[in-house]
């Protein structure tokens, strides 16, 4: 039997379906609410609205669990490749060894960008942050893959798919060579997606270069742990800009605009800054009672999360992963003495428990990705390559689901009611 949840008010008296998903909470199907009822819901930041249905990830923020088609992200992110679970997200199911060999072949062939494309970094300053750059490269593709912008042909989208998850690494490295006047430098494509990446990024191509197997582990853990997360902002903002059948390019392109933020992508950039900025764990309190004023718009970079009402279980990952690096390279970082000290200080302190915040995925990436060799204009970037295999995942979802319409929210008006205009001389 279905059940249903009722809504009264006045002498309207409504039931409505709901709908059980196959671990989650219940969903109240509202979707002929208004024509029922002639009212809106109201929901800013959509904190209590399911804007679809996915089977891809599965986030329980009170528990701290993270599950891509099933599976934990920490034996993700332990026991399997970047490459592997860009193919669980895309597929569905985790690949044979000869489905992940066939596929990393693939994502391989499409690593080189049209040549074309080097010559549109050129008309950035060299001082662009990489982002805006991002913004600008990706949504190109759209004019230079005229072959796989039809949507309505699943073939097509798969090809859309593999270009943009291959290419993504050569137009970030290229995004990083550009800000420091070196060349770019072509895909190998003997080395692995990771391997590949970090050679356009560190390479030069006056010299070999020798991909430490280490930080490759390391980096393609980060991928892991950025590769989707359920409906974020920029998720969201990628189906909602595919919702009206735009080509995947420019969703893309949509996608890294939102990430862009320090809300949400933005965020491990302005972590490690602010740990930068405290410098000392002896300054660590001033910093805590900052976050903690009310009158201070400061907060603690790297801690809270909308969903996670426990510890992100990247930020677990993470923490492990930072201190692997940072042995191998032989390198002792006060920045992370600060952030160490930084989360147990938070994590014993009243206002921290009692408002569930803890440290998220952003709080100990920074470090790493500092210690690699990273600037930190280029943290965002490295999170949108990651993302981008979850955002045509989910982009391709949404397209192939029969329920698929335009996003189109409504809204509590609050402004003016009618009235007549004034002429300018009469104002
Ligand atoms: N430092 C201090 N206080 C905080 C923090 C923080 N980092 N985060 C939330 N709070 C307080 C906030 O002031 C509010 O207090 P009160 O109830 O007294 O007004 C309460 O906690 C709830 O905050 P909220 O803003 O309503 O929570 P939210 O779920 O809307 O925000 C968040 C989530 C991630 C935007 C927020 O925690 C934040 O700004 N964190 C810092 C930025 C950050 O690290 N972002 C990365 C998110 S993870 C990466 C990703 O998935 O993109």
């Amino acid at each position: 039997m279905t059940e249903t949840a009722t809504f009264k008010t006045g002498s309207l008296d409504k039931s409505f379906p709901t709908l059980s998903g196959t671990v989650g909470p219940e969903v109240v199907d509202i979707r002929k609410f208004y024509a029922e009822t002639n009212m809106f819901t109201y929901d800013p930041g959509y904190t209590s609205t399911a804007s679809c249905q996915s089977a891809i990830t599965y986030i329980d923020g009170d528990q701290g669990i993270l599950l891509h088609r099933g599976y934990p992200i920490d034996q993700l992110a332990e026991q399997s490749s970047f490459m592997e679970v860009s193919y669980l997200l895309l597929h569905g199911e985790l690949p044979s060894a000869e489905q992940l060999k066939e596929f990393s072949w693939t994502i391989s062939r499409h690593t080189m960008v049209h040549e074309q494309l080097s010559t549109f970094y050129r008309a950035f300053r060299r001082d662009a942050h990489p982002m805006a750059i991002m913004c600008g490269v990706v949504g190109a593709l759209s004019a230079f893959y005229h072959d796989s912008t039809d949507i309505t042909d699943p073939i097509q989208r798969l090809i859309a798919s593999h270009r943009l998850i291959a290419k993504m690494p050569t137009l970030a490295a290229m995004a990083f060579k550009y800000s420091i006047g070196q060349p770019f430098l072509y895909p190998q494509n003997e080395l692995s997606y990771t391997g590949n990446f970090l050679r356009m990024t560190f390479g030069v191509p006056a010299e070999p270069y020798e991909v430490n197997p280490i930080i490759e582990q390391a980096m393609d853990k980060i991928f892991i742990l950025h590769a989707d997360h359920e409906q974020n902002a920029s998720t969201s903002t990628v189906r909602l800009a595919g919702s009206s059948g735009a080509n995947p390019f420019a969703c893309m392109a949509a996608g890294i605009a939102c990430l862009w933020g320090p809300a949400h992508g933005g965020a491990n950039e302005a972590a490690l800054n602010m740990l930068r900025e405290i410098g000392d764990v002896k300054r660590i309190p001033e910093y805590i009672a900052r976050a903690k004023d009310k009158n201070d718009p400061f907060r603690l970079m790297g801690f809270g999360h909308r969903v996670y009402k426990n510890f992100d279980p990247r930020a677990k990952v993470m923490k492990a992963t930072a201190d692997k690096v940072l042995k191998e390279l032989g390198k002792s970082d006060p920045v992370l003495d600060v952030a160490k000290e930084l989360e147990h200080i938070a994590l014993n302190d009243p206002y921290f428990i009692d408002k569930k915040l803890y440290p998220n995925v952003d709080f100990y990436s920074g470090v790493i990705l500092n210690a690699i060799g990273f600037p930190t204009e280029m943290f965002t970037v490295l999170f949108a390559l990651a993302r981008t295999v979850g955002w045509v995942a989910q982009w391709n979802e949404m397209i192939s689901d029969p329920e698929q319409k335009i996003g189109r929210p409504r809204q509590l008006y609050v402004g003016e009611t009618q009235r007549d205009y004034v002429p300018v001389d009469r104002r």
